[in-house]
């Protein structure tokens, strides 16, 4: 399908609007037009809570990371009362970058002329400005980004006056609650450059469909669409979710040397099984009998996303002698299917950047691709 001169009218869009069965995939321009890319940065990245990972990153007083998030550039930061903050990472006197990469600091001074901000976004030291006319210190603190945490997680909004986060998780904190996410330790981050739309990873990430194609050689065997069953499960809140009901851990190989089933789970059905849930627009998380996983997404362009792999243990797990060697199992599992998913969703982008790829149609194990599309449509296209 060539791309049509209004691609925002909502005629383009009929196909997705039916019910699943009926239903045709999404456009293949919403893949690859830079202009419905920008609108979705307008209309949801920049109105949404964002997760953006663990508290475990700032963990001290001081510590901090930077992050560019849908082309908006911020710092993350614990200040000295031990409270997490976010700001715009650009300098209120003429707009330098303040911080790059992660670390520690005490006050945060700009690179390029030295103006000092405190770890609460106060500008304290402005060298050389007293000669300057009504010129008010208090005037210039950083720019304040909302940012709030379920448990250890952090999520940032770009909106003057967010919804709730509460409001937006709606019953998931409770729904996962049997896992004790908030004790769970970020034991290892891996990030990757993905050349393809951010909708198609996560479309990839909530169906089973793929498993025996794409997977066929690793979690295929314990985790087929047809043996573990995926169920889609009711969400009040801006997510959906499955639960797979399977033998052993999720988060590895057939056969692999494992940790302990997380304690609080002994005697639940989550002890046979995963959660995996996608937390609007694009997080996805899985908690399985043993640890759980996130993939936080992070949109750069139509074709471009970078993303993060969190793994997530029980705290008591990485003081155990025998650690580094089992945690190996579980990272090698993620490592190769996440390659697999990446290659995956790389070839269909590049299938999608042709004038020669009207939209196709949906097969039942896809209910949550098809949600997924019309959640975004709802935002992206007025009426
Ligand atoms: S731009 Fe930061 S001090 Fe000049
Ligand atoms: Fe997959």
């Amino acid at each position: 399908m060539m791309t049509p001169q209004n691609i925002f009218d909502p005629k383009h869009y009929e196909g997705v609007r039916k019910p699943l069965l009926e239903a045709e995939t999404m456009p293949a321009f919403t893949y690859t037009s830079p202009e419905f890319y920008q609108r979705e940065v307008e209309r949801i990245w920049r109105k949404t809570w964002n997760f953006i990972g663990s508290a475990d990153q700032i963990r001290n007083n001081g510590d901090y990371f930077t992050l560019n998030f849908a082309g908006m550039p911020i710092i993350v930061l614990r200040d000295h009362d031990g409270k997490i903050r976010a700001f715009a990472n650009t300098c209120r006197h003429r707009g330098s970058e303040l911080l790059e990469g992660k670390g520690n600091c005490k006050l945060i001074i700009c690179p390029y002329h030295s103006w000092t901000y405190d770890l609460s976004g106060n500008l304290r030291g402005t060298p050389e400005m007293d000669k300057t006319l009504n010129f008010n210190k208090a005037d210039y603190g950083l720019i304040s980004i909302a940012i709030d945490t379920w448990g250890n997680f952090l999520f940032i909004n770009f909106d003057k006056n967010p919804e709730p986060l509460k409001k937006h998780l709606g019953d998931l904190p409770e729904k996962l609650a049997p896992y004790r996410l908030e004790n769970m330790a970020l034991a290892r981050r891996k990030s990757f450059q993905m050349d393809c739309n951010w909708k198609l990873f996560v479309e990839n990430a909530k169906e089973s469909y793929h498993i025996g194609t794409v997977h066929r050689a690793t979690i295929n065997q314990y985790a087929s669409a047809k043996a573990a069953g995926y169920w889609v499960e009711k969400a009040t809140g801006d997510y959906v979710v499955t639960f797979a009901q399977h033998e052993g851990s999720m988060a590895l190989l057939k056969g692999a040397k494992g940790f302990p089933t997380i304690e609080s789970l002994e005697g639940r059905r989550e002890a046979g099984g995963t959660y995996a849930p996608l937390i609007y627009p694009s997080t996805y998380l899985a908690c399985t009998i043993d640890c759980a996983w996130y993939l936080e997404m992070h949109p750069i362009s139509a074709n471009k996303t970078y993303m993060v792999h969190g793994a997530l243990f029980p705290r008591d797990r990485l003081d155990r002698p025998d650690f580094g060697e089992v945690a190996k199992n579980y990272y090698h599992r993620w490592d190769v299917t996440i390659e697999e998913d990446i290659l995956a969703s790389v070839r269909q982008q590049r299938g999608l950047e042709t004038p020669f790829a009207p939209p196709g149609r949906f097969s039942h194990r896809e209910p949550l691709v098809h949600e997924i599309d019309n959640w975004i449509l709802d935002r992206v296209i007025d009426g």
